[in-house]
Parts: C-alpha cells; structure tokens; sequence
C-alpha cells in the first residue's frame, strides 16, 4: 500500500504540547513567553491541518493536574487562554474550524467559560477540521463522570447492567462523537501518556519527539505524518491477514 492512501487514514491526531518551560529556559526567557511561543505553533499547525484535511485534532492544553503548578503560571495561563482565544477565533471561523473544549470548565474564571463558550457557539456549524481543546481534563476524570452517568442510568432504569458494553462507554467520554486518535504526538522529549485520552489510545500510534513544542513546525509535523503512514495498524490481527486485505 502507498504512504500517500495511508495518510488519508489518519484522520484524528491527539497532541500533547510539551516543552514550553524549557524553551522559554534556554533563551533566559520567563515560563510564559514558552507557552505564547507555543500558542504561535499551534495557530500554525492548525493553518497547516485544515490544509491537508485533516479531521480532528485533540490538544492538551491544561490537565488537571496542572493546578499545582505554581498560582503566577496558573494566572499567567488562564490569561493566555483568554486572550488567545479573543485574537484567534475569528480566524478559526474564518477557516471552517470548529472549536469544541473537554474537561470540567465549571473551575474556570466566569471570563473565561464566557469565552469557552462563545467561541464554541460562534464555530458550532463549521464543518471543516474539528479542534478539541482538553482544559481541566484528565482521562481518569473522563472515565469516573462517564461511570457516574452510566450509575445513574442505571439507577433511573433507563439502562440495565447488561447493557453496558464499550460502546456505550466510549459515548459517555468527552470525545464521543469522535473517532479515536489514530496518531498521537508528544513534542519535549518525554515518553507517558500523562493521564491524557486513556481510553481513546488504546490502538493509537504512540510518536515521540524530543523537539520541544515552540520549535515543532510543519514540516516536524510531517516527519510524524509520514512516520504513521509506515506504521503497520494491526488491531490485533497478524501482518499476514492485514496484508491479505490490502492486496
Ligand atoms: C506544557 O509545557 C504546556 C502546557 C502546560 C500549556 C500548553 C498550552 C498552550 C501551548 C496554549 C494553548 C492555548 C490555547 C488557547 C489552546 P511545559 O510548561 O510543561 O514545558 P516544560 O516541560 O518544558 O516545563
């Protein structure tokens, strides 16, 4: 099978965006000129999805473990949020993107889930790449409300027992609607899933560069692209039976 019919395979990549601090470290910079360089790669890389078409992109932006940072970055970043999302979205509009946020955002400041959902409701109808933003998320925390959802429906009759499969799990989750990452990237160096789409990765192809994020331009993103076009997706079958339906 040719590279180019493998990329038209991936339709959904999960990012997580590492590398900020240390960026910002190397030039004598303070932490947040790391994470406004990094708002910059991410504007771009997202110009450069919606020009190979690319589905579906799922970044992490704040975990939920990130609250113990310290308060001056947590302000400094719930600030960046804000207004990067007040100088971006007309320009993700503009680009048929569609912004869509995971994560509990009922602990963010009232400016913010304003913004949150203006800008949600602003690209509601665009049907070109789809941006999911993973803020105050965890895929523990996504598993347990998704468990606590089931429980009640449950509890209220609507389910029984027996009819909780994986499917109806997988819909529970924030990104239900969407397909499963086929490829995720973790840009500075480490090598953990860092309690991000737990469930959602279990057959994703796992990319890991040491470049830190502020530097991961689109041409590093096409170095991973082609990377996963050389991946073999078994999905637990045998190389023998995935090449039978090929040829
Ligand atoms: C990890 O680098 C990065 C973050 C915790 C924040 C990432 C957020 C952005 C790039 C902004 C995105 C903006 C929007 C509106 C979605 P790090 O600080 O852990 O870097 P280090 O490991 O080098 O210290």
């Amino acid at each position: 099978m040719k590279a180019t019919s493998k990329i038209t395979e991936l339709e959904h990549v999960a990012i997580i965006m590492d590398g900020n601090g240390r960026w910002a470290k190397s030039r004598r910079l303070p932490r947040v000129a790391g994470h406004r360089a990094g708002v910059k790669t991410l504007r771009n890389l997202i110009e450069h999805s919606v020009k190979i078409k690319l589905n579906t992109i799922t970044v992490y932006a704040f975990s939920r473990e990130n609250w113990q940072r310290p308060q001056s970055e947590v302000d400094l970043l719930m600030n960046l949020f804000i207004s990067a999302l007040h100088s971006e979205v007309k320009d993700l509009h503009k680009n048929n993107v569609k912004l869509n946020f995971i994560g509990d955002r009922s602990t963010f400041s009232g400016q913010l889930q304003d913004s949150i959902n203006e800008s949600e409701l602003l690209t509601s109808s665009n049907n070109g790449l789809c941006l999911n933003i993973a803020a105050n998320y965890s895929g523990r925390w996504d598993i347990v409300q998704a468990y606590h959802s089931i429980a009640k429906d449950i509890e209220s009759n609507s389910m029984s027992i027996e009819d909780v499969d994986e499917t109806v799990i997988s819909n529970k989750l924030s990104l239900a609607v969407h397909k499963d990452p086929d490829l995720f990237i973790r840009t500075g160096g480490e090598q953990r899933i860092s309690n991000y789409l737990l469930w959602e990765t279990a057959y994703t192809e796992l990319y890991f560069t040491e470049t830190l994020w502020p530097d991961f331009d689109a041409k590093q993103f096409d170095i991973a692209i082609d990377w996963f076009s050389k991946r073999q997706r078994r999905f637990g079958k045998t190389s023998e039976q995935i090449e039978r339906t090929q040829n």
